[in-house]
């Protein structure tokens, strides 16, 4: 099939992992035709703004596209290109599959959750000021509009997908009216999908019941922030960031990414796990119908990681990301 899909490479990492992504995507699927265009950091230093126009355009064109983390100024500076891009294309789930890999040394074992997280609102509507000095407002934005169609989107993918049970993630102990409104509106959701088992759970309490025992969860389903910090939470109950794929969906589009940023520490240094990126890439191939192709992706990591035999460092061993890539090429 011929495809057209966006490329970001992102910054940092980035760049690194994205060559890694394609060159196995391209050996499963050779009519990919990617469309290259630079956001973040990088694309400061090219376009001047780290966010250009053709961006967005060339992801409404493709509608779909594969996406490298891009570097946010901490404090200062230019704001999220990743949560602008969300926005902008609203793509309003997003949706990280977090599970057991074969020869990953864990604390536990069988972990099998799916993060689900609101992308567009919450405290990522980026509303903030300073109405006198010395004093900052941050507003939380949670609207009937989003949380329900966020929440159906969730529901409708366990039923298509056969998970059985959801909980609800919030503090609605604390934030009554926000998390109040989106506590009511996902369970009215909930109550047309009889057959799936929906409780709710405090976060906090969350936390620390994954920490102990992940395995009684399956379905989380939570506003912006709790699904940003819980994802690296569950990330680190399989393995790592290096590890966990995700994907950013709307009704028009979908943006594939890895959880992890763009880890400024080992950049440059050809030693990131590719693996993240890789299974956002099959996920991507699932999505646009390659399911074999898919498959067969998802199957050569398991198979790279249970033999353990080109490792990069997150995982213990001293693989360069290409020698990764390689031995999951071999794989396929
Ligand atoms: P990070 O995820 O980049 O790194 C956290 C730690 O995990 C670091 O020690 C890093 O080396 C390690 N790590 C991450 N990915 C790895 C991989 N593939 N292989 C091996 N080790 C890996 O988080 P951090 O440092 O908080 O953020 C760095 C930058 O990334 C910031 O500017 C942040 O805003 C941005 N970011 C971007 C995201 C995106 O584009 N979707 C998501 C998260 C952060």
């Amino acid at each position: 099939m011929d495809y057209a899909i966006t490329l970001i490479p992102g910054d940092g990492i980035g760049p690194e992992v994205s060559e890694a992504a394609v060159r196995v995507v391209d050996a499963v699927c050779p009519g990919i035709r990617w469309r290259r265009v630079d956001a973040g950091a990088s694309a400061v230093e090219t376009h001047g703004t780290p966010l250009p126009e053709g961006v967005i355009e060339a992801v409404r064109e493709t509608r779909v596209a594969l996406k490298g983390p891009c570097t946010t100024p901490v404090g200062k500076g230019f704001s999220s290109v990743n949560v602008a891009l969300r926005q902008a294309l609203e793509l309003y789930v997003s949706l990280r599959p977090v599970d057991t890999l074969p020869g990953v040394k864990t604390h536990h074992e069988d972990v099998q959750l799916v993060v689900f997280r609101e992308n567009t609102e919450g405290l990522y509507a980026g509303m903030e000021h300073e109405p006198v000095e010395g004093v900052v407002e941050s507003l939380r934005m949670v609207s009937e509009h989003a949380s329900r169609r966020f929440a159906k989107f969730a529901y409708e993918w366990c039923r298509f997908e056969g998970h059985r049970k959801v909980h609800l993630v919030h503090k609605a102990s604390i934030m009554k009216l926000s998390d109040g409104l989106f506590l009511d509106v996902a369970r009215e959701v909930a109550s047309d999908y009889p057959f799936i088992e929906t409780d709710d759970i405090l976060i906090d309490h969350l936390c620390m019941s994954l920490v102990l025992d992940p395995t009684p969860f399956d379905v989380l389903v939570m506003e912006n922030l709790f699904g940003d910090l819980l994802s690296d939470l569950c990330a680190g109950l399989v393995g790592g960031l290096g590890l966990v794929p995700g994907a950013n969906i709307g009704d028009r589009y979908a943006v594939f990414e890895a959880v992890h940023g763009s880890a400024p520490d080992i950049a440059g240094k050809g030693i990131a796990n590719p693996i993240a990126l890789i299974r956002s890439a099959a996920m991507m191939l699932k999505h646009i119908g390659e399911r074999d192709g898919s498959a067969r992706v998802e199957r050569a990591v398991r198979t790279v990681l249970e033999k353990g035999e080109a490792l990069t460092g997150d995982l213990g061993g001293s693989a360069t990301t290409r020698q990764i890539t390689d031995a999951i090429i071999r794989e396929l």
